[in-house]
């Protein structure tokens, strides 16, 4: 290979890499449908130990601000999906489906800074890897 095939190889492959380098940003997108409707999921189901404002519940952390940043922005959704189905509401862990713990993420996201926007959050494990809690 003559030396200016290579550079022009060498051009393409970083032109072939650099879209791989903007799908840098996994942070996870949900709809405000999502969201909305994780809002009145939250009243039923969390509001009563968490707080109707997220931060001042009697019998549950804080699920906005600094301590939900430190435990879950920038981690795997795929970890919250299965913490909150195994563990939330705490003994009545059945009452929720998969859709909904999605829109219960999409609201603590919007909740926590983030924007909605038209891609809704999936809901199941598969697709819910390679996306992290938005920051
Ligand atoms: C009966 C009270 C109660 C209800 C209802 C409840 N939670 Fe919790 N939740 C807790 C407690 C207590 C913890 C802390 C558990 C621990 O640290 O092991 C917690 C922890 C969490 C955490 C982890 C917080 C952190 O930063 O460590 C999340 C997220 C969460 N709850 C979401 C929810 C959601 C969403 C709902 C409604 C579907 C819900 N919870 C309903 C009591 C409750």
């Amino acid at each position: 290979m003559s030396a200016g095939r290579l550079a022009a190889s060498a051009a393409l492959l970083a032109l072939a890499a650099s879209p791989v380098m903007a799908q840098g940003d996994t942070a996870a997108r949900f709809t405000q449908a999502q969201a909305d409707n994780g809002a009145e999921l939250y009243r039923d189901n969390c509001a009563m130990c968490h707080g109707p404002h997220l931060n001042d519940g009697e019998f549950g952390p804080s699920l906005n601000g600094a301590r939900f940043k430190r435990q879950w922005a920038g981690n795997g959704v795929g970890g919250l999906f299965a913490y909150l189905r195994a563990a939330m509401p705490p003994t009545r862990t059945s009452v929720l489906k998969s859709d909904e713990y999605a829109d219960l993420m999409a609201f603590l996201f919007q909740a926590n800074g983030a924007k909605a926007g038209d891609k809704p959050l999936p809901d199941t494990a598969e697709a819910l890897s390679g996306l992290t809690v938005p920051k």
